[in-house]
């Protein structure tokens, strides 16, 4: 998983190659490098860190050029080290290579090169694709299709950009792993993710697998497997430069936080009318009456949201699971079954694996997802925008309540349409109560006291968080989000698990979450309570008013709303706790060690 970028055509082939890496410093931020074709040769920078270590050595020796290339590493072969940075070059530093992907076959490549007298620099699977493209350029072919004869020795998982010394054209090509270009009149950008040259152009073309461009300025060719060319349509994206920005934030965490009463109004605009219908123009009325069951699939917190989901679901009548991509098992899939699966990105491989296996089983196919065009979207029969805007953030978090709400919504029209369905008794009140949450969610963090929480519970060893029913995914997301900003031992249990072994763990330097927002307030607070005598304090997340007792040290309060949904209020609670502690302890909250946004490898 890392970001790959190109420009052609520019100006500042170097600026502009580095804005693009800061905005897809989220794929990946150990190690960053840009190769451009200056005119007398192509002059190559790179650099173990962060992008700001590649700034400072650039900025000692700036290279000039119209067309370059970059990349941003999280590293999956070799340590994140200057040699092991992209791009990489063949012998004769004829040709340059960036790559996002996984080469699955490069030791059996790279010995039969190594036989043949190729010296490697790197570490790296990658390192294997300019030393082969440049071996067929050897035997005489000429560059497309040497670079093509390359590709099709490769297995695995590639977004590739390539350069030539001494051309203007950078070459590329796909296969599992994202890859875009950006139209400005006669300059093109590559990159894996749109907001990479948002900066500069809103107008993009979208490359399937399988697919190379090569481009030059003023001229993209897109060809097919086959070498057919292809025509395909520019789209304009509806993101902009300024909401991939930080703006008045110190960290995009808490900026995407505070956007969620906007996100969650632009999920459902449109789609509930004022009777409680709901609308989904992907999906008009009668479109899953063939299907008997829905299974979710996905990682993280997008699993987190399947679970929710799957309470909803439930409610309607219908038969629905959720599992981790990473472990799906299609053995009862059927032709009856439909699989939806749920990515913010579009892009996380497990997710597309799982989504591919389910297609093979014969599944119909749904992907919800944030970003539109990714490869989810484009592998699905249909696909389900979630409509949250750009997150940078790694932590996900106005994704989740978003991802939550669509699956509402994709609940409903699954309701009406499955026999087994039977759309919610209550559902005007429950939409009612839906289309309040963006102003519950501004009252949520106008009046959070999440930052004197975690000051208080700052030093404590442990953080457990518990509920039932649907506050369960929310206490495994609060517990997912904590651990991964703040580095401290956080764990998630449904609440009546805790006396079933997890209570071993329990003392006074323990802090439990515990989530009163359900209907099962009673046993939770029968839970709480066996942490409490143990030891431990408890901060409980309830409905204003509501009496949790005297087992609660303390409580972060949300509107009263359904309680099907309340538990999109205390998530936001813990959020913030999250946040805070994180900050509290100087942690790097956008970009928290050994992880990535975007995990395009499995
Ligand atoms: O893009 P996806 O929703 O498929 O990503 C899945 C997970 O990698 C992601 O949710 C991850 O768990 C988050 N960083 C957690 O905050």
């Amino acid at each position: 998983m890392c970001g790959i970028i190109a420009c052609i055509g520019s100006d500042d082939a170097v600026g502009e190659l580095l804005t693009g890496l800061e905005n897809l410093e989220y794929r990946g931020y150990d190690s960053a490098g840009i190769a451009v074709q200056n005119g007398t040769g192509i002059a190559v920078r790179k650099k173990a860190g962060k992008i700001s270590e590649l700034k400072n050595t650039i900025a000692r020796d700036v290279p000039n050029g119209t067309v370059g290339i970059g990349h941003t590493r999280w590293s999956t072969h070799g340590p994140p080290t200057d040699a092991n940075a992209h791009p990489h070059t063949s012998r004769t530093d004829r040709v340059v290579v960036v790559h996002n992907g996984i080469i699955e076959n490069y030791e059996s490549i790279r010995r039969r090169l190594a036989a043949e007298g190729y010296e490697f620099k790197s570490e790296t699977d990658t390192e294997v694709i300019p030393h082969l493209v440049e071996h067929h350029l050897d035997e005489g072919l000429d560059v497309e299709d040497a670079f093509k004869t390359a590709i099709g020795e490769l297995d695995g998982s590639y977004a590739i950009a390539l350069m030539i010394n001494g051309t203007d054209t950078v070459y590329a090509a796909r296969q599992d792993s994202p890859l875009v270009i950006g139209v400005d009149d006669d300059r093109y950008y590559l990159a894996s993710d749109v907001p990479a040259f948002l900066d500069f152009t809103d107008e993009v073309i979208y490359i399937e697998d399988g697919e190379f461009a090569k481009v030059r300025p003023g001229e993209l060719m897109l060809t097919d497997r086959e070498g057919n060319v292809v025509d395909r349509d520019v789209e304009t994206v509806e993101w902009s430069a300024e909401e991939t920005g930080k703006g008045e934030y110190t960290h995009y965490m808490l900026k995407e936080i505070n956007e969620q009463a906007d996100s969650i109004a632009n999920t459902i605009a449109g789609r509930i009318g004022d009777d409680g219908s709901i609308h989904l123009e992907e999906f008009p009325p009668g479109t899953f009456e063939d299907i008997d069951e829905v299974e979710f699939v996905a990682c993280g917190t997008s699993y987190h949201a399947a679970l929710y989901g799957v309470q909803l679901l439930r409610r309607a009548g219908i038969r629905a699971h959720a599992n981790l991509a990473s472990e799906y098992d299609t053995t009862t899939v059927t032709d009856r079954t439909l699989v939806v699966a749920v990515t913010q990105s579009g892009e996380t491989a497990d997710t597309m694996s799982a989504l591919r296996a389910a297609q093979d089983a014969g599944a119909e196919t749904v992907a919800v997802t944030n970003v539109v065009g990714s490869s989810a979207a484009r592998q699905a029969d249909h696909a389900l925008y979630i409509r949250a805007g750009p997150e940078i953030g790694v932590a996900a978090t106005k994704t989740f309540s978003s991802q939550v709400v669509t699956l509402t919504l994709l609940g409903h029209r699954l309701a009406e349409d499955l026999e087994r369905g039977r759309p919610r008794e209550d559902a005007a009140e429950f939409f009612a109560e839906l289309r309040r949450l963006p102003t519950h969610i501004e009252k949520v963090l106008e009046t959070t006291r999440a930052r004197e929480i975690s000051e208080k519970y700052l030093d404590k060893r442990s953080y457990f968080f518990i509920g039932r029913d649907n506050e369960f995914p929310v206490a495994l997301e609060g517990a997912l989000k904590f651990k991964e900003i703040t580095y401290e031992h956080a764990e998630g249990f449904a609440s009546g698990e805790l006396k079933h072994g997890p209570l071993a763990l329990v003392t006074d330097e323990t802090a439990v979450f515990a989530l009163f927002t359900g209907t099962n307030g009673e046993e939770t607070r029968k839970n709480a309570e066996e942490a409490h005598t143990r030891g431990a304090n408890i901060v409980a997340v309830a409905p204003d008013g509501t009496d949790v007792g005297d087992v609660a040290d303390s409580v972060l309060w949300v509107p009263k709303t359904h309680p099907d949904l309340a538990g999109l209020l205390a998530n936001v609670q813990l959020q913030l706790v999250s946040y805070y502690t994180a900050n509290l302890l100087g942690r790097e909250i956008d970009k928290p060690r050994n992880l990535a946004k975007s995990v395009t490898v499995e």
